[in-house]
């Protein structure tokens, strides 16, 4: 594994839309790998692959729960209830965050590094994580769509959705 230089706000690999995954072979798995050290070793809780510059529709989602960590390849969103404002940052736009609204629970159908279909259905902050996640394959970033910036000197409460990192609590 090997940890991958995360771009940033500005980059226009970030705002392109991500292609499909077609082959499932070791070079996906190393991808994979890569992104789960690059989210860790960042302090994140998700990872998408156009943030290490690389335009496939795959991303990487540990919130630190029991669910532990999961590789969503190709994923869309097939069912969504619920709404729920709350904070959220990201690794490619250091410094800063936001109040985004989401759905309350999502279910995503998606394949595994395998190439396995399967469908996941998460809830909360979980599930504000695959939201976030899954719109950086189609070039969407979360201070696209944030009601309102939060500020430091603010007493946000709460989980920081995807990628928390530095500066935040
Ligand atoms: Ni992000």
């Amino acid at each position: 594994m090997a940890r991958r230089r995360i771009v940033e706000i500005g980059d226009e690999g970030l705002r392109k839309i991500a292609k499909p995954v077609e082959k499932f072979d070791r070079r996906l798995q190393n991808l994979l790998e890569d992104m789960a050290q690059t989210m860790y070793e960042a302090d994140g809780v998700g990872l998408a692959a156009p943030q290490v510059g690389v335009r496939k529709r795959c991303v990487v989602v540990d919130v630190g729960d029991e669910n532990g960590l999961i590789a969503l390849v190709n994923p869309v969103i097939i069912a969504s209830d619920g709404e729920d404002v709350g904070p959220e940052g990201c690794l490619s736009v250091p410094g800063r965050r936001g109040m985004v609204a989401r759905p309350d629970r999502v279910t995503v159908r998606a394949q595994d590094a395998a190439g396995n279909p399967f469908e996941v259905t998460a809830e909360g902050f979980r599930a504000r994580a695959f939201c976030h996640e899954l719109d950086h394959l189609d070039g969407i970033l979360y201070v696209d769509k944030m009601v309102r910036e939060i500020f430091d000197d603010e007493d946000a409460e709460g989980e920081t959705a995807d990628e928390a990192g530095e500066g935040n609590d």
